[in-house]
């Protein structure tokens, strides 16, 4: 997740302040494109960017590694139109060289992207005429247009030249794109975010609308395909060439509800994100018909084939995705796989190190008791592998390979997008080792990758239920405990279900495999006791429903989060979930962290920052 931003018109902001103390109308220009980044750095800060047009001084760029802070605004006096980019590195290291915006050979077009090109690998083959100068998968775009407009003879618009260069793309992106001696910005949206400021004599664009509010309110926002051409008079959108209107509508948000993306706190925006930070996870790397999954990752020859034993090392809300993924591996992959709570983990005695991978699944690559376990694991000489949202995180520094989950900042302690893009990268790596060891046909493996593949779309589905879940948090959230119980991929959903509710509303909550609920638990079973299940694929659903049953017969309310299609008529609330195979617990867990929210948030409690607890713990 990057966040891209624009800028057309005369230096002077729709509400009438000039964006900065320079009275030169150029300078502005870039102000107003620096502040714009500035307000997007939530959507990543690994390298800061700007290209800005100027009616005689041309196309000047300047971009570096780090926060916007460290990047100078170009000084460009007679700058009329810009773009600027904040980086969350997913292809290639967070240099100089990596930063947006990216360029063609004569520095004539420039481009900033969100999103991923994904089969810029091939595009950028056909373009072996061609400089590149970074390792990104965006440079193509750049270059792209180059060709297209060659083809025009330099003269053609970069409208049409965007336009064509669109058919070629896969994957998903929002592109501005500015060249010299052009008064406008083009931009193009497919699978990412794209919104335009609308005023009398100027125009801005952004990956939200952060990036202008202080300046205008009037915004539009772009669809999915549409194609755009933004001057300082106003806009042309495109949809399938087409010259289509789109409504403008006035945003009433505050300014910090703004930053939220107008919801009240990070975490149920970021609740809220996870469909386009799950299609950046799996982008470019699923192959459904051939059963294929490309990490970009490969492990030493004959090291797959002779593996005995994946043991995972995570804390927290990783260490149940991991928990989620080691049925995946077993099952997937034929491999044992054991999974530690991190600050627990010792390499066992009788185990062969040359046999075993110990993968590290950590968000911010910097958890000290993970960190402590992989340095055990590389002291005993086993091959460790990360999966982490960060790059340059010390992990990556210390294992031997890594994945990346590609789900973007994460600004909530309480991690909910990142838990669903650990799942879905570690339930690749299952599928890609099963594939490699020959342990799985292709056949076998595409009802997996459907599921994946569909992923983005179900969760959609449910946090478009997301009232129902709201009613539930309001009739149960006063309860005296909160039990969660699943079986099989059930039992780590149900645990970070749990913990999500604990940790946010200060409440008793515990999850159980349904089938422990007899053996003790059901002892704390009360009317003021909800029980909340995952009745889904996966989970053995009328098994859980038994204990579910159970529970119920002691007074306790059920609320299922059920399989699309199955009914069980005795619980109390029924969540849908869509079908996806493996992957509904992983959906169902959207209702949980949902239902964590609402309930915390009826009783006030300081969702963001919960008390005692940090987004990155780096002590023992
Ligand atoms: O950055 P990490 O994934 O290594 O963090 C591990 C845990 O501290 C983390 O998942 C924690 O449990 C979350 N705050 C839970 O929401």
């Amino acid at each position: 997740m990057c966040g891209i931003t624009g800028y057309v018109g005369d230096g002077v902001a729709l509400d009438g302040t000039d964006g900065g103390t320079d009275d030169d109308s150029g300078a502005r220009v870039g102000d107003f494109v620096h502040e714009g980044l500035r307000n997007l750095e939530y959507r990543g800060y690994d390298s800061a960017g700007i290209a800005l047009v100027g009616a005689s001084s041309g196309l000047t760029v300047a971009k570096r590694s780090g926060e916007v802070a460290n990047l100078a605004v170009p000084d460009v006096a007679d700058a009329t139109l810009g773009v600027g980019h904040t980086r969350w590195s997913t292809h290639g290291p967070p240099t100089d060289a990596n930063a947006h915006p990216h360029t063609d050979c004569d520095g004539d077009v420039a481009v900033v992207h969100n999103g991923i090109v994904e089969n810029y690998a091939a595009l950028k083959a056909d373009l072996s005429a061609h400089e590149f100068t970074s390792d990104t998968d965006t440079e193509v775009i750049p270059h792209l247009i180059e060709e297209e407009l060659a083809e025009r003879s330099g003269a053609g618009d970069l409208l049409d030249a965007v336009r064509a260069v669109e058919d070629r793309l896969e994957g998903s992106y929002a592109i501005c794109a500015v060249r010299e001696g052009a008064d406008r910005i083009v931009v193009a949206r497919r699978g990412s975010p794209l919104v335009l400021g609308r005023g009398a004599d100027a125009t801005f664009v952004a990956s939200d609308v952060t990036a202008f509010l202080e300046h205008t309110r009037d915004v539009t926002y772009l669809e999915d395909g549409d194609v755009a051409s933004l001057s300082a008079d106003g806009v042309e959108v495109y949809a399938d060439g087409d010259l289509v209107d789109r409504e403008t509508e006035t945003v009433t948000w505050e300014a910090d509800a703004a930053e939220k993306g107008g919801y009240d706190h990070y975490m149920r925006k970021e609740i809220h994100e996870q469909p386009e930070s799950l299609r950046q996870t799996i982008a470019g790397r699923l192959d459904v018909d051939r059963g294929e999954v490309d990490l970009d990752v490969s492990f030493p020859p004959g090291f797959l084939a002779d593996l005995e034993e994946i043991q995972i090392v995570a804390c927290g809300t990783s260490n149940y995705a991991g928990q989620y993924a080691a049925r995946l591996f077993e099952e997937l992959s034929g491999v044992r796989a054991t999974v530690d709570i991190a600050s627990e983990y010792e390499f066992g005695a009788g185990r062969s190190p040359d046999r075993t991978l110990v993968v590290a699944v950590t968000q911010s690559g910097e958890t000290a008791d993970t960190l402590g376990a992989v340095r055990r694991a590389n002291a005993a000489g086993a091959r460790t592998f990360a999966v982490t949202n960060t790059l340059g995180s010390t992990v990556t520094r210390e294992v031997d390979d890594t994945a990346f989950i590609r789900a973007g900042p994460e600004i909530g302690v309480a991690a909910t997008k990142t838990f669903a893009s650990q799942v879905a990268t570690l339930a690749m790596l299952a599928v890609s080792i099963g594939r490699e060891r020959g342990a799985l046909a292709a056949a076998d493996v595409r009802p997996v990758l459907e599921g994946l593949r569909d992923l983005p779309g179900a969760v959609q589905q449910v946090l478009d239920n997301e009232n129902r879940v709201r009613e539930a948090a309001t009739e149960y959230g006063d309860s005296e405990a909160f039990f969660f119980v699943g079986r099989k991929l059930g039992v780590p959903v149900a645990l970070e279900g749990a913990l999500k509710l604990k940790e946010i509303s200060y409440d008793h909550a515990e999850g159980f495999a349904a089938g422990e609920l007899k053996h003790g638990p059901l002892a704390l079973v009360t009317p003021d006791t909800p029980v909340l299940a995952l009745l889904t694929e996966g989970g053995r659903a009328d098994e859980t429903m038994n204990n579910v049953t159970e529970a119920q017969t002691r007074g306790a309310p059920a609320i299922g989060c059920v399989s699309a299609g199955d009914e069980y008529g005795t619980l109390d609330v029924s969540l849908p979930v869509p079908d996806v195979g493996v992957a509904e617990p992983l959906v169902a867990n959207v209702y949980l962290q949902l239902f964590a929210y609402h309930v915390a948030n009826d009783k006030g409690r300081s969702i963001d920052k919960p008390r005692n607890l940090a987004k990155s713990v780096t002590v023992e």
